[in-house]
């Protein structure tokens, strides 16, 4: 059997590969720390597992449920915008619960994209936007995002590359706080991609899963004056609230977009488990200081990882949100690829290299915070060893 040719050209994903290549050198009693993958290690608030515990144990809730979600956590949703981001939403007709955000960017894809519509797509950027746009049959086109301009896109560079598109035919993807540049959003600049929006009809998408973690003013791109006309909003529990293997996530906006991609989605799943969504409507519900207490975890592991990235000579910006940090490789590695490939290999330390979320991101790369202190402790350990090693001064700890 031959496989569809829209799968051409669509690798597996980088990290089902390199998590495989990672279990055989454990298989080899290597121990690898994996600091990779931005899945958060601790649990959501114990109210959240005790209201899915609760839930679940009654007869009457295991039966399919709504396309749009249950009135409960569309409203918990519509709270919390407008409690962390000071944005009104109308919870029955401008929310659309996701099962996680990832689906919602294959959801938007296929929603919107035809043969010739363009997709504007962040080089350094998260790799699903680019391959579920192509397998949505768009055309792909990468904007870069340079450090010396804050990450954030050029817009004169993307006026040109539109001045042919079909009117109301291209999407754009954006994200602050930016994977995996860690970018904080600023006003001015949502503002601009706002006005840029309107002015070159191009459907804005933003992507919005880091806003609360290591960031004290979170802010949504609905909040810009007039964004509804022209953006839609994914959101996502998986970071803020411990809850990424759960799927729980949101699109947000005028209620023409959210239903037009309902059309869509309501022939893909067939809605969530009522009990998990009322736990992330309880999630939800968590006032500031649950946030303050993740972050204040996230905050000392990033002091380490830093430390780490200084004994392997990169640099990298202090003032990042999200839960990476982002950093540039010293000129003796030819790319991130080679600085990974020699952690892995050599001290069983992965670490991300930049080039995998594109070309732009090829000197750099990118290491999670979802890690224990003591395992980033270790991992210092191991490259600390191993730079001196390399200089010539072996330790004691050479033989790791
Ligand atoms: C930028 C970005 N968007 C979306 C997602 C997907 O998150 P979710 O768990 O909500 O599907 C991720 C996950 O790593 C991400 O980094």
């Amino acid at each position: 059997m031959k496989t569809a040719h829209r799968l051409d050209g669509i690798g597996e994903y980088y990290f089902s590969q390199k998590l495989r290549e990672i279990d055989e050198l454990n298989r080899q009693g290597k121990q690898v720390i994996n600091l990779g993958i931005g899945s958060p290690d601790m649990p959501p608030h114990p109210d959240v597992i005790k209201t899915l515990q609760e839930e679940s144990a009654k007869p009457n809730q295991h039966a399919y449920q709504s396309y749009k979600g249950s009135p409960v956590l569309r409203q918990a949703m519509a709270s919390w915008y407008k409690r962390y981001y000071n944005v009104d939403l109308n919870p029955d007709t401008e929310i659309l619960p996701l099962i996680g955000s990832k689906e919602g960017i294959m959801h938007i894809c296929m929603t919107y994209l035809n043969q010739n519509s363009l997709v504007l797509v962040p080089d350094p950027g998260y790799p699903t936007y680019r391959s579920a746009a192509k397998l949505a049959g768009g055309k792909v086109i990468d904007y870069t995002l340079k450090q010396e301009n804050n990450w954030f896109p050029d817009l004169d560079e993307l006026r040109t590359i539109l001045k042919d598109a079909s009117a109301g035919e291209s999407l754009m993807f954006v994200n602050y706080p930016q994977m995996p540049t860690g970018q904080l959003p600023e006003k001015k600049t949502f503002e601009a991609l706002v006005a840029f929006a309107k002015e070159c009809n191009v459907l804005l998408v933003h992507d919005n899963p880091y806003s609360f973690i290591l960031n004290d003013e979170p802010m949504s791109l609905l909040g810009i004056e007039g964004a509804k006309d022209v953006a839609i909003e994914l959101n996502s529990l998986s970071k803020s609230h411990n809850m990424a293997g759960w799927r729980v996530g949101m699109l947000c906006g005028a209620r023409q977009r959210i239903d037009e991609v309902l059309r869509f989605k309501s022939n893909m799943d067939s809605g969530m488990f009522l009990p998990l969504q009322l736990a992330a409507a309880k999630a939800l519900s968590l006032g500031p200081e649950w946030h303050e207490q993740v972050n204040a975890v996230y905050r000392k592991r990033r002091e380490k990882v830093f430390q780490l990235l200084d004994a392997l000579n990169c640099k990298y910006d202090q003032q990042q949100a999200g839960l990476f940090v982002w950093a540039a490789v010293p000129a003796k590695y030819k790319d991130g690829y080679e600085l990974s490939d020699e952690v892995l290999y050599q001290k069983q330390v992965f670490i991300t290299p930049g080039g995998i979320f594109g070309n732009a991101g090829t000197k750099y790369v990118r290491v999670s915070l979802c890690s224990p202190e003591d395992k980033l402790d270790e991992a210092i350990r191991r490259i600390t060893a191993h730079e001196k090693q390399h200089a010539g001064t072996v330790t004691q700890h050479s033989h790791l």
